[in-house]
């Protein structure tokens, strides 16, 4: 069988479950922009389905979907360069996930640490969606045939399981359809740690707002709260080396090096020696800058939903037209009639 060449296409998504935080921002968002920017195709995407595989009120979904809209387009997401939309106006994501379900097995789901995370104790209680999600995921990447998923740390086992369900398809069926896609797992923050515990990510579930930088805080918001952000009396070390036990100051640093587009050892080259009372300040002011203006363009594009809602309606014809075909192939490779 001849190997088939898949041209490079970037998907990615994240749920509109409320809340984008800076741990969105670093370990996704931000480098979906970059990725924008290489001149490969982009396709970025509000995954509201997988949203409601925990219990949403309506009236918030819709304006969580419509705000992580507005992050996108104010992080730098460009309309015109990236198709962006929500998955529920693409039909096809569902379909593909339901062939997908009959492909991947149970003892695979099983393994899912986010699933036994988000389930918790009470498994027996938790949606059939929610155990199910991570078939609907491979959907979303392989309907386009995406070659590359920029994404975080937590999302990696979830992408690993995307190339089994791809693998397995093409095995079952004799053919080279779907391709083996690529995490892209980079930079100096895939995994932004809570501002109150070095070992637990941050996250926008996380009872205590002190954890995390919201998108949508303001100037002193952001500022009291890095202030505020857990340390250790040590001085900052010279090199990352020295950085290795001790996680609060890992993360400030990495908070550091993401915002301002530096590796971590230029970031220590400077800021080696200083104490944090030296440091937080310096963080402060690069992260105001760097993330006021998000907050301030998402607003002002909140004033407008409508406007919103045609970019978002503009996409998913875009994103249709890529999908639709590869579902019709999938279905035939299967052995749909579809007359
Ligand atoms: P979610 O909000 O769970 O839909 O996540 C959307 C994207 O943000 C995924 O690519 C995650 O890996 C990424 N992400 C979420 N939290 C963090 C974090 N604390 N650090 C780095 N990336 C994150
Ligand atoms: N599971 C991802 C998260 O929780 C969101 C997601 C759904 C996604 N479908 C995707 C990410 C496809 C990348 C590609 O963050």
């Amino acid at each position: 069988m001849t190997e088939v060449v898949h041209t490079p296409r970037v998907f990615s998504g994240i749920q509109p479950s409320g809340g984008l935080t800076l741990g969105n921002y670093l370990g996704a968002i931000k480098r979906f922009v970059d990725m924008q920017e290489c001149g490969i195709e982009t396709l970025y995407c509000m995954v509201d389905l997988h949203a409601i595989t925990v219990w949403q009120d309506p009236a918030d979904l819709r304006h969580n979907t419509r705000e992580l809209a507005a992050g996108y387009i104010a992080a730098g997401l460009d309309p015109n360069k990236s198709i962006l939309f929500n998955q529920s106006q693409v039909s096809a994501h569902a379909e593909l996930g339901w062939l997908f379900s009959c492909i991947a097995r149970m003892g695979w789901m099983k393994r899912m640490t986010q699933f036994k995370d988000k389930a918790g104790k009470n498994a027996e209680n938790a949606s059939l969606g929610l155990f199910g999600y991570p078939a609907l995921m491979a959907a979303d990447i392989l309907i386009y045939h995406s070659t590359h998923v920029p994404v975080g740390e937590d999302q990696k086992q979830h992408l690993e399981l995307t190339r089994d369900v791809a693998a397995k398809f093409n095995h079952d069926f004799g053919v080279d359809f779907f391709p083996m896609t690529e995490p892209v797992i980079e930079g100096a923050a895939t995994r932004v740690m809570s501002l109150r515990d070095g070992s637990k990510k941050m996250s926008k579930s996380d009872l205590s707002d002190a954890s995390r930088i919201n998108m949508t805080d303001d100037a002193e918001t952001i500022s009291k709260k890095i202030r505020k952000a857990k340390t250790d009396p040590d001085a900052l070390p010279s090199e990352a080396e020295g950085l290795k036990e001790r996680p609060e100051a890992r993360n400030l640093v990495n908070i550091f090096a993401a915002l301002s587009d530096m590796d971590v050892d230029a970031v220590l080259r400077d800021v080696g020696g200083k104490q944090f009372s030296e440091f937080k300040p310096m963080l402060v002011d690069l992260a105001v800058d760097k993330l006021s203006p998000i907050s301030t363009e998402m607003a002002r594009l909140m004033n407008d939903p409508a406007e919103i809602d045609r970019t978002l309606g503009e996409g998913a014809g875009r994103a249709r037209a890529i999908a639709n075909p590869i579902l019709e192939k999938t279905y035939d490779i299967v052995g749909m009639i579809r007359s």
